[in-house]
């Protein structure tokens, strides 16, 4: 491994830096921050791999042949890797990372880094020292100090809409879930922490914040007098810094769900009505083989608590098909369940084997051609939702972030506060500002209508 053109001091030659990423919105979240770490010492973001300097795979373990999908895309780089003649730089990040790296580097010698998703405010140290020594670097401890302690002043731009990770890890050990093996232990960032950067997300133009966590509802922090919050008070101190429009938090946990937090769903203005509440299952023999912790009439009637508490509220949800031992009628009850409390939005999986889960081990596997068929009549009802949910909005006016310009000139995108992208034409001095819209049509995955307001700058 040759690595001569690395370096870390500022004032070098600027580097070209690409990152691959797969799976979460927090791993999105680490890759923005991993390019942030990285702005100082020299690397600017590139939209392609051909010719970067240092390429960052962050990954994702959560389900599938998620790690295949890494060896495969690492056979197609050390092609460009060869071609660079030494120069590029390879480094795997996230969940894959932290779970194989004796694999990664056993089956991909010519990767340079692997780190663990606690690790990447190290990423410098790291490509001084693979520069230095010339040997792999492999990072994946879970280190005393606190990465969100080690941000740059110097960061890549945001856009409108940002995410904030709050929260890592998770203690609720669902039995086919690898998340606790891989990002550990709950952990809530201090509210200064937050707030400092929500600030600072804000001075750069940023608009609405998504706070981010594993279990983001379980977040309980010091407060900035040192006393303890619960994450009901973090949500309010973020909606009171002047400038941000829009507030969403992902991805929470049924029973964190409290009475305060259902309240500041009716208190805070500027918190979105539109929740990802996963349930998995809609089947209690299931949810408990699960370790779910809750029934199927437990999230019924909290979905009921948060509308009575906030009437415009929609749902999102997560569902997992053919868990093991799941029989036509828990499916049926899943199928129930969604009938009853009706998403706007939901991802839906098959059950995959994760190695080291409990489940993974469990008698009662469902062979693939049932979950197929189970998924596909799970979509086939969530997507008839999802498209009542978004036809029933043309007519009405609805509040539009606009994030960006559309495809065509003249046109101008936006997100409403469930997250639905919404084209209209209009001038892009608008990008950044919420406006009404009147919705006109709805599309396969969009809607459009047009300006309600006069524009009021330009
Ligand atoms: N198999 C299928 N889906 C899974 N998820 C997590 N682990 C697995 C698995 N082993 C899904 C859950 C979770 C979402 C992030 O991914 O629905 O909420
Ligand atoms: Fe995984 Fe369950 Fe924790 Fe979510 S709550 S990250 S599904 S273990």
């Amino acid at each position: 491994m040759s690595m001569a053109n690395l370096g870390s001091a500022s004032g070098l030659a600027r580097k070209r830096l690409h990152i691959i990423t797969w799976g979460c919105q927090m791993n999105a979240y680490d890759s923005g921050r991993m390019s942030d770490v990285l702005a100082p010492h020299g690397y600017d973001p590139v939209e392609s791999p051909d010719g970067a300097d240092l390429i960052i795979l962050n990954t994702c373990h959560i389900r599938d042949k998620a790690a295949e999908k890494v060896f495969s895309e690492l056979g197609r780089l050390r092609r460009l890797k060869d071609a660079s003649k030494g120069r590029m730089v390879l480094a795997v990040a996230g969940c894959v990372a932290q779970a194989e790296g004796a694999e990664i580097f056993a089956r991909a010698p010519y990767v340079d880094i692997v780190l663990g998703p606690q690790t990447y405010h190290r990423l410098p140290e790291m490509l001084a020292k693979a520069a230095r020594t010339g040997s792999a670097v492999f990072e994946a401890d879970f280190p005393a100090e606190d990465k969100f302690d080690h941000l740059p002043e110097q960061s890549t731009p945001k856009g409108v809409s940002a995410f904030l990770t709050v929260q890592e890890g998770c203690d609720k050990f669902c039995s086919f879930c690898v998340v606790p093996y891989t990002r550990g232990a709950e952990q809530s960032r201090s509210a200064i922490s937050v707030l400092n950067e929500a600030r600072r997300l804000i001075a750069q133009e940023v608009r609405e914040i998504t706070l981010l966590g594993q279990n983001v509802n379980a977040w309980r922090g010091e407060a900035p007098d040192g006393g303890l919050w619960a994450f009901k008070d973090l949500l309010r101190a973020v909606t009171e810094l002047p400038g941000l429009i829009r507030l969403r938090y992902s991805t929470s946990h049924p029973c964190d769900m409290d009475d305060g937090l259902i309240a500041a769903h009716r208190d805070l203005e500027k918190l979105a009505p539109f929740l990802h509440l996963p349930v998995q299952s809609g089947s209690d023999r299931i949810l408990a083989a699960m370790n779910r912790k809750h029934t199927s009439a437990e999230y019924r009637r909290l979905a009921d608590c948060l509308r009575a508490a906030r009437p415009d509220l929609a749902l999102s949800s997560d569902f997992i098909v053919g868990y093991p031992g799941e029989t036509d009628a828990d499916f049926d009850a899943t199928l129930r369940l969604v009938r009853d409390v009706g998403f706007a939005q939901a991802y839906s999986f098959k059950y995959s084997p994760r190695p080291g889960t409990p489940a993974a081990g469990v008698s009662g596997q469902i062979p693939e051609n049932e979950k197929d068929a189970r998924l596909q009549a799970l979509q086939a009802l969530l997507r008839r939702q999802q498209f009542r949910f978004n036809a029933g909005h043309v007519g009405s006016a609805m509040d539009i972030l606009f994030t960006g310009p559309g495809r065509h000139p003249g046109q101008i995108v936006g997100r409403s506060q469930y997250l639905q992208p919404i084209h209209v034409a209009g001038p892009a001095s608008i990008i950044g500002q919420e406006r009404t819209v009147r919705i006109r049509e709805v599309h396969a995955n969009s809607l459009s209508g047009t300006l309600e307001q006069e524009r009021q700058s330009a």
